[in-house]
């Protein structure tokens, strides 16, 4: 062999060398994400994209049955809910990296919805906080817990408006109130994810139910839902649109069909709406199982027609159906779907896995040292006795009996969710999370921790809470003996953890068994009674009222619940939670909330005699506690609205100034709200919508200017054209305490 000959050969050899161990461009973290995801793409067969859409589920170690390694082996699964744990994600992780062909990482799914192990309020509750810090921090807390649990997705935020108590899942989300529950939206989202998805600290949002699950009729979870395109733009999306705008990076379709058509298949809804107008380019994953549904609900004939519609819909992942897996690659080769589609929608899967970092160290999210020491870890639980407190709502407060007196020497504290741990996690924190029941402070445990020594504390149940049916009658007696031998009674009513969530629909708000009656047989007694609700939901709540003093709203209060519950009423933190969805006064005004459109039958004061008005015969139309109440242990006094201009044009922005004074003799906190009224425009519109909030802290006698900014977009709507646009003419500017409560008014014109 010549010498140059064997030169070549050599320079040959060793270039091909270096091609073997130089990494594919999709491994090569210097690269940027679209390269890695186009080289990946391009290296894959049909039949790994496909599996790469497919979300297996239940993975438990010790659950030989459903182990899903040989499935993953094959390529078959891209992600994996509700498989927790770093010893087993790691197990399975490291499946898909060291045994299929190209690697390709797992992503772990959960339903991280108030916290991962410690379990902050439920969301509802934690809405009444009006604290968006507050709120954006459990989320971080929640992600930081789930991340290092190997975990990394949640489906949350849930940002379903509902103004139906009867649903459970009202629960989960941030009220009535499209506005306000838009910025909880955002600032969970960012809470999640935080500003690096990589960091391996957060986990990746998933805004769900994509879209008006909410609407639920008759307040039956899976019910179908019934309504109109504006209603959708503007009670519906508002949430959505501010989760996409946060940075959301998935979404999730609801069970519920909008317009006839389930939202899985539903085109106007996916396509035009969610993937045009609000341009969310990211992953869209269905809800358990909604590609199935469709044959079941009867628009498709089959499974494989139900697959046509989803991936055509825009549809990226297919929750648990499996049907993606088996029918898209006939699908393809029949050439009834367009390669194309199906390489879109891994191509967003496998965006949201390199966001995630999981391509440049897939075990990451899997150090045991780091989740033992994560977990629960004491600034966690600290935060969570904050965030407690500070969503409680003090409902009533006669002869100012809360914060209790010094004198007040024995307390009876009764009632079947007095002594309680799950039922203060509620159905997702007691179930899904990794919230463990013995970690949590019940009620009771948290006033025995906090009372002073010389307060004597005894406990009676009062009556069975064990479902819906009438149990522990037989208990009453005890407890009434109690409560006249004592100074004071703590009443502790409310619902069980799994009756409200998902699946937790009731037909009426009562109080669940036979709580009123013991209500009634303590207020018999005469002594004064203190109440706390631990609840998802609003209750009816009248004959409670009635009978007690005090009304504190606790809400499912989380881990640290009982110690929130014994700081507000021991007086260590004063209360400033107000409600963010209404609480009728029964069953019978469902649904109610404050941003009703005007009617020409509405009727106030004297009028209200009339009959051919729109009202009840029977009782009020306004609920029993509204939209943006609640009291504090200090009174606020409002003066001085200022508008800087009377007359407004499109580019203008109104401010809005008022001063709030601290009248009373300890710090409190007041969330100030601001509430505008279209007078006349061209589609009737609600007498009052909130357009800003403030939630400031006053020290005794101390005065704050609360300013609020208003611009063009706070005074449009969507016109007969469904077009957003801001019309000419007067406007109402109402600032208040609540939503009933409108302490100062203004009006401005619109050029
Ligand atoms: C719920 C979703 C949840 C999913 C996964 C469904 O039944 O509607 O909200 O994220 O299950 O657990």
């Amino acid at each position: 062999m010549k010498k140059t000959t064997t030169i070549v050969l050599l320079l040959l050899a060793v270039a091909s060398l270096s091609a073997q161990s130089k990494k594919p461009v999709y491994l090569d973290s210097t690269k940027p994400i679209e390269l890695r995801v186009k080289n990946v793409l391009s290296l894959m067969t049909l039949k790994e994209k496909v599996g790469q859409l497919n979300l297996e589920t239940f993975v438990n170690e010790n659950d030989t049955k459903n182990d899903l390694s040989d499935k993953i082996k094959k390529g078959d699964v891209g992600s994996i809910l509700k498989s927790n744990g770093v010893k087993n994600n790691l197990r399975l992780q490291k499946v898909a990296v060291e045994q299929t062909r190209l690697g390709i990482p797992l992503m772990f799914e959960e339903d991280v919805i108030h916290g991962y192990r410690t379990i902050f309020p439920s969301p509802l509750g934690e809405s009444a906080s009006w604290n968006l810090d507050n709120i954006e921090k459990s989320a971080s807390i929640a992600a930081k817990e789930a991340s290092a649990s190997g975990i990394h997705l949640t489906y949350a935020p849930m940002v379903d408006i509902s103004y139906d108590p009867r649903w459970g899942r009202i629960l989960e989300g941030a009220g009535e109130d499209p506005y306000y529950a838009s910025f909880v939206a955002a600032a969970r989202v960012k809470g999640f994810q935080g500003t690096n998805l990589a960091s391996g600290q957060n986990v990746m949002a998933c805004v769900k139910h994509f879209a008006g699950y909410g609407a639920a009729l008759a307040g039956r979870d899976y019910n179908i839902a019934d309504f109109s395109e504006r209603t959708l733009r503007e009670i519906y999306l508002p949430p959505f649109r501010a989760a996409i705008n946060a940075g959301v990076g998935s979404v999730m379709t609801a069970y519920s069909a909008y317009d006839g058509v389930p939202a899985t298949a539903n085109k106007k809804l996916l396509i035009d709406i969610l993937r045009r107008e609000l341009g969310f380019d990211k992953m869209l994953i269905t809800d358990w199982a909604t590609i199935n549904n469709l044959v079941k609900i009867g628009i498709a004939s089959d499974e494989k027609e139900a697959v046509l519609m989803a991936i055509n819909s825009g549809v990226d992942v297919d929750m648990t159906s499996g049907l993606y897996l088996k029918h898209l690659e006939a699908l393809i080769a029949e050439g009834k779907i367009n390669i194309k589609s199906i390489d879109k929608a891994v191509e967003r899967v496998l965006i949201a896995k390199f966001k995630l970092g999981l391509f440049d160290d897939p075990y990451k999210f899997f150090n045991e040292q780091r989740e033992k020491e994560t977990l629960l870890s004491p600034d966690h639980l600290e935060f969570a006795r904050k965030s407690a407190r500070e969503c409680m709502v003090l409902l009533k407060n006669d002869n100012k009996i809360l914060p209790l007196n010094k004198s007040i020497k024995k307390i009876a504290v009764i009632g079947p969710l007095a002594n309680r741990q799950k039922d203060l996690l509620s159905w997702w924190g007691g179930n899904y999370s990794q919230g463990k029941p013995d970690e949590v402070i019940s009620v009771l445990e948290g006033l025995k921790k906090s009372v002073n020594s010389y307060v004597e504390i005894n406990y009676a149940e009062g009556v069975k809470l064990d479902g819906f049916d009438p149990k522990g009658l037989e208990l009453i007696p005890e407890a009434v003996k109690l409560a006249s031998e004592s100074d004071l009674v703590i009443l502790v009513v409310g619902e069980e953890y799994w009756m409200s969530g998902e699946g937790g629909s009731i037909s009426n708000i009562n109080l669940p068994g036979i709580q009123d009656e013991l209500v009634n047989a303590i207020a018999n007694t005469g002594k004064p009674i203190v109440s706390v609700l631990v609840n998802g939901r609003p209750f009816d709540i009248q004959n409670l009222t009635n009978k007690s003093m005090a009304v504190l709203e606790a809400w499912q209060p989380g881990t640290m619940g009982g110690l929130g519950v014994a700081d507000i009423l021991l007086g260590k933190y004063n209360p400033s939670g107000k409600l963010t969805v209404s609480f009728p006064i029964n069953t019978g005004q469902i649904p109610i909330y404050y941003n009703y459109k005007r009617t020409s039958h509405d009727a106030t004061g004297e009028a209200l005699k009339n009959r051919w008005v729109n009202k009840y015969l029977d009782i009020p139309t306004t609920p029993l506690f509204p939209f943006g109440y609640g009291l504090s242990y200090t009174t606020f006094v409002y003066s001085n609205l200022i508008l800087s201009k009377q007359i407004i044009t499109e580019k203008d922005e109104l401010v809005i100034d008022v001063d709030v004074t601290n009248t009373g003799k300890i710090f409190g906190e007041e969330v100030v709200q601001l509430y505008i009224g279209d007078i006349v425009s061209s589609v009737s519109r609600p007498l009052k919508e909130l357009k800003g909030f403030r939630k400031i802290g006053l020290d005794p006698n101390e005065k704050k200017v609360v300013s609020f900014i208003v611009k063009k977009d706070d005074l449009s709507f969507y016109n007969q054209n469904m077009k957003w646009v801001a019309e000419p003419g007067k406007f109402n500017i109402m600032v208040g305490a609540s939503s009933e409560d409108i302490r100062l008014n203004g009006s401005v014109e619109l050029k």
